[in-house]
């Protein structure tokens, strides 16, 4: 013993000298990306908005920053990414640093979404999901959907057609029937149906808990062992958000399963996967989670664009009427379009585009989170930053932005020429959206019924001034418009047709 004291102490002198000489030469630590400037201990805790459009923060810091914004505090990280480019290089490729998901507490934890294929970390267990989801959805999945797809369209037109002032609501419907039918085979009747109102108030929580700043408790995790009498507001949301949750992830599915069971289940992706055979909790969960999210993700993004095509159209007068002469010239006025028919209708494709582009419906996509140390054009990016791509900045990178255009999708080499949004907007690399071509083929489904079938019209002496909600899933706000059909004709269309659909999908 008394050899080995001065040993040791002879060791641990050499390893201080090592460390020291170590910090002294080596390489400076790398800096951050730019960012708003932070105070000391709370770091840019202030500059997170706590209201109104993010991604247009996002953007003007863009203009000081550049394509790369960090922030810090409190033991987390944010880096906002502003361009498709910067985007590309690190989902595509960096996707190993860059696949995973962030942990929200109240979200995630408290509403109990954090094991829905949409949330988890990037891993064995989310590929197995995915592998489910890309079953359904993928290009040739796709096409058995065509017919109920345009089925929906014409019942969304006897919608329009019988309650034209309720027409944000019939848009909703249709969005949401699409997905109950692909994911359950179930079929919504009225915009009051459960499903549809279950999910739509399970997204409204999501969609407000998920921008940052939204809640205290993301800062603070700590705060969640908070007994839930305590008076806090998030306390509230989380709860009345995980009640929402478990009623979109439970009802749809135990229907179906019941259905199964006496062999009456219509074709779904449920039914597919209830016919691999469940065989315990886990995979049980699994299936209802995996379900779940094509639900939730699907139904409100797809209703937010269809919507904000709706206010373009109002706005713009003159590109509704060249889409009709187009859809008129190519279909005739005897039917109403399919998908099939999309190819030949440039124009009207490019008005689906330019909805896309327009007003993003997830401005700022969903947050991955890096899985590791990451060095990044000379920056320090480091493990568990949360990094949020500015899809709206995306969106902006063309001539007048604000202007309704669908001009830019159709003239190559021109100023107005802007990358086809369905290469971004619906996200990038490996969590790229699995419902990217259903939801397109329910836009295009959506749009060409209704631009055949109706007129939408301004209110005289009621200008627009277009507002879209600051939501994660963002929609215009309540604007005036009036929808009349756009003759006699259209009108005995719109019934033999929404009549053929009715038998359709109730003999499903
Ligand atoms: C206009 C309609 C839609 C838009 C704009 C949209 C957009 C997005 C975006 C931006 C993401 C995140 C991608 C990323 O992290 O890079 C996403 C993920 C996802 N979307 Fe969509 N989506 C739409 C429709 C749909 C539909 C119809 C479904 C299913 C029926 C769906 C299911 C999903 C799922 C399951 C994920 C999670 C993917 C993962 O994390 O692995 N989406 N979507």
């Amino acid at each position: 013993m008394a050899d080995t004291f001065p040993t040791l102490i002879a060791t641990f002198f050499v390893l201080a000298v090592l460390i020291l000489f170590r910090r002294a030469f080596s390489a400076p630590r790398l800096s951050f990306p730019p960012g708003p400037p932070s105070k000391p201990l709370i770091g840019n805790i202030m500059h997170a908005p706590t209201s109104g459009a993010i991604w247009e923060v996002f953007s003007q810091w863009k203009e000081v920053y550049g394509d790369l914004v960090f922030l810090h505090g409190l033991g987390n990280n944010i880096l906002v990414v502003n361009s498709l480019e910067t985007t590309n290089e690190l989902f595509e490729g960096r996707w190993k640093t860059y696949s995973h998901r962030p942990r929200f507490t109240v979200v995630g934890e408290l509403m109990g979404t954090e094991k829905s294929p949409v949330f988890m970390p990037y891993g064995e267990e989310w590929r197995e999901s995915r592998k489910l989801i890309n079953m359904a959805l993928n290009q040739g999945a796709i096409k058995r959907y065509h017919t109920v797809q345009e089925d929906i369209a014409a019942l969304l037109n006897k919608d329009l057609l019988e309650k034209p002032n309720d027409f944000i609501s019939h848009l909703r419907l249709a969005a949401g029937r699409v997905v109950l039918s692909v994911t359950y085979g179930l079929f919504a009747e009225n915009s009051q149906d459960q499903y549809i109102k279950d999910a739509e108030e399970a997204m409204d929580v999501i969609g407000k808990g998920m921008a940052p700043g939204t809640f205290l408790c993301d800062y603070f995790p700590i705060m969640k062992h908070i007994p839930t009498w305590m008076p806090f507001h998030w306390r509230k949301e989380a709860e009345r958000g995980r009640k929402a949750v478990r009623r979109t992830v439970e009802l749809p599915y135990f229907a179906v399963k019941k259905m199964f069971s006496e062999n009456s289940a219509p074709p779904s992706f449920t039914m597919d996967l209830l016919s691999l055979g469940i065989n315990d909790l886990k995979s049980e969960e699994q299936a209802m989670l995996a379900a779940s999210a094509m639900y939730g993700a699907g139904t409100e993004t797809t209703f937010a664009t269809s919507l904000t095509f709706v206010l373009a159209m109002a706005m713009n007068q003159d590109i509704q009427k060249k889409a009709q002469l187009e859809i008129d010239s190519i279909i005739g006025t005897d039917r109403l379009p399919t998908i099939a028919d999309a190819p030949q209708l440039p124009y009207t494709m490019a008005v689906v585009k330019e909805t896309m582009r327009w007003h993003p419906s997830v401005p700022i996509s969903v947050p991955r989170q890096t899985s590791e140390d990451d060095v990044f054009r000379g920056y320090h990016i480091p493990k568990n930053t949360m990094v949020i791509p500015n899809v709206w900045a995306i969106s902006q990178n063309t001539s007048n932005p604000n202007q309704f255009n669908p001009d830019r999708f159709l003239y190559q080499n021109d100023s107005l020429n802007m990358i086809d949004p369905s290469k971004w907007i619906f996200g990038i690399g490996r969590r790229i959206c699995p419902g990217r071509y259903l939801a397109e083929n329910s836009l295009i489904a959506i749009i060409c019924g209704i631009l055949s079938a109706f007129d939408i019209l301004p209110l005289q002496n009621e200008p627009i001034h277009p507002k879209f909600s600051p939501k994660h899933i963002s929609f215009p706000e309540v604007f005036p418009c009036q929808i009349q059909p756009r003759s006699c004709g259209k009108v005995e269309l719109i019934h033999s047709r929404s009549a053929e659909a009715k038998v359709h999908l109730h003999a499903k």
